[in-house]
């Protein structure tokens, strides 16, 4: 299922992403910060467990998160939103998935992966701020139910119809969450209008 997230700051930040004059700076700082703010709303629905804790004038009755988070980032580009995220959860673990599109084919080419070991009962947010025509995310979410990940959430920043479309019908198990939603892919697979290579704005390599 897809759930388009919508907030004033979330739009404005988003803008600045999508800017071109936006520097490397800027890119990865505001990546992190749109990362931080969708966790915010995509584990609303967490389950937490009572705990009592003793605050400096008692005994406090409240609750803490029942559940573990895995964040797992999808190499490059993923990684330009686990700060936002880990600064939130701080007892996340972290898996990474290394992929990168064949640029004449299109298809990922998986190099790297490496789990925790607690997949099975943890609640693992696969992140990639490019959901394009959804090849990367999709082989990104089967390698994580190989491996035993049972409630997965794709956290993407901006998506395609293609690349939603894509997610919904591999994996109809698996919530779908972006900031933006494009109209289109162009003839290279780039999202349009997008954000451009996020990889490389986000590292500088281009
Ligand atoms: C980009 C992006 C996604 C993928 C999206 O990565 O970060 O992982 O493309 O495209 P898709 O939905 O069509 O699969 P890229 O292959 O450029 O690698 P990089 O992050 O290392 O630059
Ligand atoms: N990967 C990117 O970095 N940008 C796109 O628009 C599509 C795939």
């Amino acid at each position: 299922m897809l759930n388009l997230l919508k907030h004033p700051l979330l739009t404005h930040k988003l803008a600045l992403l999508r800017n071109k004059n936006t520097d490397t700076k800027d890119f990865r700082e505001t990546l992190d910060e749109i990362a931080g703010l969708m966790a915010y709303e995509i584990t609303r629905d967490l389950p937490v467990r009572d705990v009592t804790v003793e605050t400096p004038l008692g005994k406090c009755h409240t609750q803490e998160l029942a559940m573990d988070v895995v964040l797992v980032p999808i190499l490059r580009a993923g990684l330009g939103m686990v700060d936002g995220i880990s600064n939130l959860i701080a007892s996340a673990r972290i898996g990474h998935i290394g992929m990168y599109r064949d640029h004449v084919t299109l298809k990922p080419m998986t190099y790297y992966s490496k789990f925790p070991d607690n997949l099975p009962d943890a609640v693992v947010m696969v992140l990639d701020p490019m959901l394009a025509t959804g090849g990367s995310s999709t082989d990104a979410i089967q390698v994580l139910k190989d491996n035993g990940a049972k409630t997965i959430k794709l956290v993407c920043v901006v998506g395609a119809p293609e690349g939603v479309n894509r997610i919904m019908k591999d994996h109809p198990d698996v919530q779908i969450y972006l900031a933006g939603m494009d109209e289109k892919l162009n003839e290279h697979g780039y999202i349009v209008p997008g954000l451009g290579d996020a990889g490389d704005r986000l590292f500088g390599t281009k």
